[in-house]
């Protein structure tokens, strides 16, 4: 009888072992979106500057044995659907110009997309970023995006932390990004989630919204060397 119990324990090991380690494998379909992603850039290593960067995409190969891209550098997937949710390659040494074709928007299951310390050579932030509705977590900081924030951001509505900070031309630190047509205004009106929102270095130029304060969600609101003006929205707390 005991060893019949204790068999039947091994047995139930075994399978809730096996279970567990099952690694969800990815779609092809996202793989392919990655590869092709990974290829548009090139690696520079005067692309990062923090001290810990490295290349996380050259991990990335579509060799047969290592071609699932969960298991690749700065990605995570999720366990059930195998989707791709998380694209981290912050610090990456990635150098090259992102636009509204790049592959990178076909990952609509994305949670997290990180791609701050990097070069993207004075890109636009591209209007496709809109498509990825799913995000959380959006950090493009560090990352020589140019011109105007697009409005398509305003509809990420799931958004928790955004960072679009400290985009600046090296040498003179003149800021790159601004947020006029859209405005800031514009930007978080659809935001009920959002918690932090890094703006810090982006030409702003306006008066501080009031519809700040109703993004009753916020915790971190850094807007330095923006050029607002005007006074901080009260908070209405009364019940
Ligand atoms: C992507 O867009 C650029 C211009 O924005 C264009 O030059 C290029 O040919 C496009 N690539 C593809 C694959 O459509
Ligand atoms: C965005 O990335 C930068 C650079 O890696 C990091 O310092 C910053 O904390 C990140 N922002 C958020 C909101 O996580
Ligand atoms: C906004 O998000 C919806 C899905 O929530 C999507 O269908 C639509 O294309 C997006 N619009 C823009 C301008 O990105």
């Amino acid at each position: 009888m005991k060893f019949l119990v204790s068999f039947f324990c091994l047995i139930a090991c075994i399978v809730a072992s096996s279970s567990s380690s099952v690694q969800p494998s990815c779609h092809e379909k996202e793989r392919s979106a990655l590869l092709h992603f990974k290829l548009s850039l090139s690696i520079s290593q005067f692309a990062s500057i923090d001290p810990s960067a490295y290349p996380k995409t050259e991990s990335w190969k579509s060799t047969r044995k290592e071609s699932d891209c969960c298991l690749w550098d700065g990605i995570e997937c999720d366990m059930k659907s195998g989707h791709v949710t998380t694209l981290d390659l912050s610090s990456s040494y990635l150098h090259g110009f992102i636009n509204s074709n790049s592959t990178l928007f076909d990952l609509v299951h994305l949670h997290t997309l990180n791609l701050a310390d990097n070069d993207f050579r004075y890109s636009l932030i591209p209007s496709r970023i809109g498509c990825l509705s799913n995000l959380e977590y959006l950090n493009l900081s560090y990352s020589k995006f140019f011109g105007q924030v697009p409005l398509e951001v305003s509809n990420l509505s799931k958004l928790i932390y955004l960072d679009l900070s400290n985009n600046v031309e090296p040498s003179s630190g003149a800021h790159l990004l601004e947020l006029r047509q859209p405005s800031l205004r514009s930007l978080v009106q659809n935001f009920r989630s959002l918690k932090e929102l890094w703006l810090s270095k982006i030409t702003i130029s306006s008066r501080v919204p009031k519809i700040l304060a109703n993004v009753t969600s916020l915790r971190i609101l850094a807007l330095t060397e923006c050029g607002l003006h005007g006074s901080c929205p009260k908070v209405d707390d009364s019940p």
